[in-house]
């Protein structure tokens, strides 16, 4: 009878210290989300090199100082788990130009009240599915929104409307999800940022001087009415088919946002202190501006700027405690049941970018980490001197927030981002599978069946099976005959699914010598389709399910196709 061979016997040379192994884990986390942050090594790391870097940047040394006026821009920075209460980590800078304010506080901490800007748009979307669940995104818009309705009726009896797909957008097939995920191919704005009320002399400019009916008589100093709105969106030019590519609009957003309060018999208001600020206790988040003593303003036209119907698409107002309660309220499943947010928190398409995708408002970031790729779920927002951005990782329960007002704020908020992802997001990696490691590690048996499995992490992904001898049978030859291919490799990787006591991982069995493909279709990872694939009894044989004590400490192992029980041994 054979004795137990170690995996990397089997491995050539030098294989399994390569970082260029495609070890083609599943979409989703590695390893159990990190429950243990504030005490984590890898993490306190993280957030002491986050620290040196910020340092750096307030102090003008820094890459970031070509995208950060430390004099001019003031932000705040909070790290936070769905399991913590208080923040990981949280920075705050108060740019000297603050002092030269006429208005708001001198110095700025968690609780000063920003402008969101779009992030307005993730909290419209969240009342929604709070609301009505998902249940209306097949909708056609038309149906809650009076004024489509009539666009709608006034095409079907209108054969130049319905030829003419360059000037008028085919609402009936709109949808409210289309909306949500920025699918509609409607116009971005109407009346605000147009150009043309504020060029004083156009003809000095080399735009032509245009008839005043042509000029949006609202949204730049005053908000439109909803009458001024739709008039002005239904002469705008639609950008593309609907649902084709995504086109970011504003206007879509207050159309998303009317729907509501048909769809609801709620005002917009009331659905914001109903669903969010009074469940979570938000004491600055708002729809209109709170007192002046409670901002940072750079600018008070900005910081009192009504946007009215806008409000949802980019008005809002909140403290840097907010978003966080916001996000970790997201990842912890406290406004939203489990099933809705693990849809929600989906890409709805691609963009031009293979990095870059989006949800509905979601602005989702690949972010590849070894062979594998992380996910964050993010949404930013830029309104006149201010702007913010929650970002959320699923895969850890871990997300971010930073608001920033001043100058360039779109550019300090977007570099300041990618430095906090890149502190971050390897260390909750690491983070996650040091823990792993002390739950999981070691090796189970079986006296009964004569079984032994040895489970360890390396640097790949994953807790790593080192050896499977089931009766002096060497389970790695086994799984080769049922695979029909050479098997070297077996990884276990959480589900998400747990019952009481019990934790599932499903194993990607593979030949990580396989040819690393020669374009898109031999080079892209087949293992989402292959689970499950091979069955002894119903069962798959990638299956695995750890027993845990009350710490959540692996106690036993069952790869269940076997039926067997290993006890993990001490
Ligand atoms: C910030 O620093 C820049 C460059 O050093 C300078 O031009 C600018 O005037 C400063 N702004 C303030 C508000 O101090
Ligand atoms: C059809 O629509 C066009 C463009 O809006 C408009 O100019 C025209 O008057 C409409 N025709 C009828 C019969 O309503
Ligand atoms: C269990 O298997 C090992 C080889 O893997 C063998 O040496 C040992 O004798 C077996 N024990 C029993 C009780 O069969």
């Amino acid at each position: 009878m054979q004795t137990i061979l170690a995996l990397s016997a089997l491995l050539p040379f030098g294989l399994a210290a390569s970082s260029k192994l495609n070890y083609c884990s599943l979409l989703g986390p590695v390893f159990p989300p990190p429950i243990q942050l504030s005490d984590s090594p890898d993490f306190i790391a993280a957030t002491k090199d986050l620290s040196a870097i910020l340092h750096d940047a307030i102090h003008g040394t820094s890459s970031l100082s070509s995208m950060f006026k430390s004099n001019e821009t003031s932000f705040t920075l909070q790290i936070f788990s769905a399991k913590d209460e208080s923040a990981l980590f949280e920075s705050y800078h108060t740019s000297q130009a603050v002092q030269a304010y006429k208005a708001g506080v001198k110095s700025i901490d968690e609780n000063t009240v920003f402008r969101i800007g779009s992030a307005s748009k993730l909290i419209t979307v969240l009342l929604l599915l709070i609301e009505k669940g998902e249940s209306a995104f097949n909708e056609p818009v038309a149906k809650y929104v009076p004024e489509i309705r009539e666009a709608v009726a006034a095409m079907r009896s209108n054969t130049t409307q319905q030829r003419d797909a360059i000037d008028f957008l085919n609402w009936e097939h709109v949808t409210i999800g289309q909306i949500a995920s920025q699918m509609s191919g409607v116009l971005r704005d109407y009346g605000f940022l147009d150009l043309a009320p504020m060029i004083s002399k156009p003809a000095s400019s080399g735009l032509p001087i245009l008839p005043k009916s042509e000029i949006p008589p609202c949204g730049t100093t005053s908000a439109c009415s909803r009458t001024e709105f739709f008039r002005g969106l239904m002469a705008g030019h639609p950008v593309v088919p609907a649902g084709s590519t995504p086109i970011y609009s504003n206007a879509a957003y207050q159309i998303l946002a009317y729907a509501m309060e048909t769809m609801t018999g709620q005002s917009y208001q009331s659905m914001l202190s109903k669903n969010l600020i009074d469940p979570l206790g938000l004491k600055g988040f708002s729809y209109s501006a709170p007192s002046a003593s409670e901002g940072i303003i750079p600018d008070p036209i900005y910081w009192a700027l009504n946007g009215g119907g806008e409000t949802p698409a980019g008005g809002l107002y909140s403290s840097t405690k907010d978003m966080a309660s916001i996000g970790r309220a997201i990842l912890s499943n406290r406004l939203l049941p489990d099933c809705i947010k693990r849809r929600w928190m989906k890409p709805d398409t691609h963009t031009g970018s293979l990095e870059f995708s989006v949800g509905a408002p979601w602005e989702i970031y690949s972010y590849t980490k070894d062979s594998r790729v992380i996910d964050l779920y993010t949404k930013a927002g830029d309104l006149g001197g201010y702007s913010s951005m929650l970002a959320l990782s699923p895969d850890h329960n871990v997300g971010f927030t930073i608001l920033a007002a001043g100058v360039g704020t779109t550019e300090a908020v977007a570099g300041l981002s990618d430095v906090v992802t890149n502190a971050i997001l390897p260390a909750l990696e690491d983070a996650g599978k040091a823990e792993a490691k002390t739950k999981f590690e070691g090796v189970y048996k079986s006296s009964q069946t004569n079984t032994t499995i040895s489970i360890s992490t390396d640097e790949g992904p994953g807790l790593k099976v080192d050896s499977w001898v089931r009766d002096g049978d060497n389970m790695f030859t086994v799984l080769s005959a049922i695979e029909g291919s050479s098997v070297n490799s077996v990884r276990l990787y959480p589900t998400g699914l747990l019952a009481p006591g019990e934790i599932s991982f499903r194993a990607i069995i593979q030949d990580l010598t396989a040819s690393q493909g020669i374009g898109p279709i031999t080079r892209s990872c087949s293992s989402w389709e292959l689970e499950d694939g091979k069955v002894y009894g119903n069962i798959g044989i990638d299956e695995f399910v750890f027993t845990v004590d009350s710490c959540g400490k692996g106690t036993g192992l069952s790869p269940r196709a076997w039926r067997d029980y290993l006890v993990h041994q001490h």
